[in-house]
């Protein structure tokens, strides 16, 4: 059977294989948020001719099945077909979404008053070349010098003692040996010669990838290139993804998929700066547990099972060979430890790069996605919990959610008399779907012009037809257009009040356990993709975060975070353990939980935890 599509492509698939499986196959990705189970409506297409058996029509509207929109998930072609891809359900994967240089490992330098301290330590040898009368093997020569300086035991991979023979020689007997704290030989290389010292750092995101080239012999950050994680492919959230990797068997595709990801960005940015992958001699990988877990190739199914026990908190340092990566293959990689199964190695890093474990202050310290972890604490004692805000702030389970790509619609201004919205979207085109930015400035302006209550329901009377009766229920018209609407339902306002409410609750729920108030927080860091661009006002008048007059720090984070390893071997394990040691609370499964869950869930909160929304309300 043949599916051809209005691009003029032409593809073949056989009985039994739904639509997004065959385009799939054929290297055509759709939105896939729920795995293709059709429950999430995003990966819809339009039938222009030929038959097919739709199992189900999910969350389409009847307008949309008038017009021949199906869930290409749910369709299973029964002859040949002619079918569109709309513009919204194309995945954009692979495409490189920035590519930059960037001081900001010098300033992080300066900011954590550090020096680098590269993973793969030198040393320098002279040797005594070999004569008749002694006339020992060149690896017991060298083995020679290095106990000569205390130096026993140390290991040397094949390859290493393949090359020795003419490195000693060229080198005439004056070699630099790279050696790891295990004492493996990484490289060998002519004392005489300088020689670059390069590291790769990698922040794995549930939907973003970054490499980062670090110069490990100035400092320098070189440059950095980042891409969409190609595992969106399989499903949007962690949970979909562990449920691939395991119910479905793929695992080892998952796997593919990422490592797939940080190869082709490392080869961008070895060939712009035309280096040599042998002189990466280190690597480091932070992401939450689920990611690592599948980057290790480790099987994650017990993450989302009670007792929730992940395969490895501590990974062990394996090599680059091991992970499969664009490096020196004896390269260690050094994976930033995870505290539980939903508080990974980015929480870890995110918390060194504040410096919080280091001040007396009181910091909370947020990482809002799918997940919202939550770390409160100062030099004495820290604590952390991990809440489900959902996926919906990245488009899943919102009637026209989308992550922030072209055609998001990321910011909202209402005219308090007409309720006519101005929109900001993204790439400055037609408005194809709304952000979690969007959705957060939305609500917080409906909230403030009148159009919503306090628990998100639209007001009766208001004289707008903007606010109309939908599918679903009410709804606002957000953007139309002949060929798309954008519309927030009350169910998707609702959907985003729980999500904030997680959040919110998480955070209460911690601070109730150390026996605080909001009053004793000090600072506030935001990290994470989302965090980075929500406008924190409009998330305080959402209900979102507290309404705390402290400084809320976000710059940098990101890119910070991840090169701690570099420069604090020490200090990753001691703040590890002192998290570790301490608490961590499993937060969502508390009854308190449900408790303090339920009070946030207008928008914002009752009035007295949020004095300067009362102000702006009555003004
Ligand atoms: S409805 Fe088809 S992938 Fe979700």
């Amino acid at each position: 059977m043949d599916i051809k599509l209005t691009t003029g492509i032409t593809l073949q698939t056989s009985k039994g294989q739904n639509l997004l499986q065959a385009l799939k196959k054929n290297g055509i990705y759709l939105v896939s948020s729920c795995g293709g189970k059709g429950i999430c409506g995003k990966c819809r297409i339009r039938i222009l001719e030929g038959k097919s058996r739709i199992a189900s029509t999910g969350k389409l509207e009847p307008r949309d099945i008038k017009a021949g929109i199906t869930l290409a998930c749910q369709t299973f072609p029964q002859g040949n077909i002619f079918i569109d891809i709309p513009k919204e359900s194309k995945l954009v994967i692979g495409d490189r979404i920035a590519l930059s240089k960037s001081g900001d490992l010098l300033e992080l330098l300066k900011f954590l008053e550090a020096s680098i301290s590269p993973m793969v330590r030198q040393i320098t040898l002279t040797l005594t070349p070999p004569t008749i009368e002694d006339n020992i093997s060149d690896l017991e020569r060298l083995r020679r010098s290095l106990e000569e300086k205390d130096m026993i035991g140390m290991r040397f991979a094949h390859e290493v003692v393949s090359s020795i023979a003419q490195s000693l020689r060229d080198s005439e007997w004056e070699v630099t040996l790279g050696y790891t704290v295990g004492n493996d030989i990484v490289y060998i290389s002519p004392a005489h010669t300088k020689k670059d010292r390069y590291g790769f750092a990698v922040d794995i995101g549930t939907t973003t990838v970054v490499v980062y080239l670090a110069n490990l012999t100035d400092g320098a950050l070189m440059d950095a290139g980042s891409t969409y994680n190609s595992q969106m492919r399989y499903g949007d959230d962690v949970i979909t993804r562990i449920v691939y990797a395991t119910e479905s068997g793929g695992l080892n595709e998952l796997r593919d998929a990422v490592i797939t990801d940080i190869n082709d960005l490392s080869s961008t940015l070895l060939e712009r700066h035309t280096i040599n992958k042998e002189d990466v001699e280190s690597v480091v990988v932070a992401g939450n547990t689920t990611m690592t877990h599948i980057f290790w190739g480790l099987n994650p199914a017990y993450i989302r099972e009670e007792p929730y026990v992940p395969t490895v908190n501590f990974f062990p340092r394996w090599r680059a060979e091991t992970a499969i990566l664009k490096a020196n293959p004896r390269a260690p990689v050094f994976t930033l430890p995870c505290i539980a199964s939903y508080v990974g190695g980015d929480i870890v890093a995110g918390v060194l790069a504040s410096k919080m474990h280091r001040k007396s202050e009181i910091a909370l310290f947020m990482d809002i996605g799918t997940n919202g972890e939550i770390v409160i604490g100062n030099r004495e004692w820290l604590v952390t919990a991990a809440c489900s805000a959902g996926p919906c702030f990245e488009g899943s389970g919102i009637r026209h959610g989308m992550r922030a790509t072209e055609g998001a619609v990321e910011s909202v201004n209402i005219d308090p008399v007409t309720f006519e919205p101005a929109l900001g979207v993204i790439g400055d085109v037609k408005a194809t779907g709304i952000c979690g930015s969007g959705m957060i400035d939305s609500i917080a302006e409906m909230f403030l012009k009148g159009v919503i209550d306090q628990k998100g329901k639209f007001v009766k009377g208001i004289k707008t037809d903007r606010i109309r009766e939908g599918f679903e229920g009410p709804e606002f018209l957000l953007s139309r257009d002949n060929s798309r609407e954008v519309v927030l339902t009350e169910v998707d306002i609702e959907n985003i009040l729980r999500s904030k409410a997680a959040i919110y609750a998480g955070v209460s729920l911690l601070l109730k356990e150390v026996g605080l108030g909001f009053d004793a927080i000090e600072k506030v860091y935001i990290a994470g993709g989302f965090g980075n661009y929500i406008d924190v006002d409009k998330a305080i008048i959402l209900g979102m975060l507290p309404d705390i007059k402290v400084f809320f720090h976000r710059k940098c984070l990101r890119h910070r975070r991840i090169f701690m390893p570099y420069f604090q071997r020490t200090e990753t394990r001691g703040w590890y353990h002192c998290l570790k040691d301490d608490i961590y609370r499993a937060l969502c499964f508390k009854r308190i939980y449900g408790r303090i869950y339920v009070c946030p869930l207008s928008s914002p909160h009752p009035y007295a935890a949020f004095p300067h929304c009362e102000e702006t309300a009555i003004r």
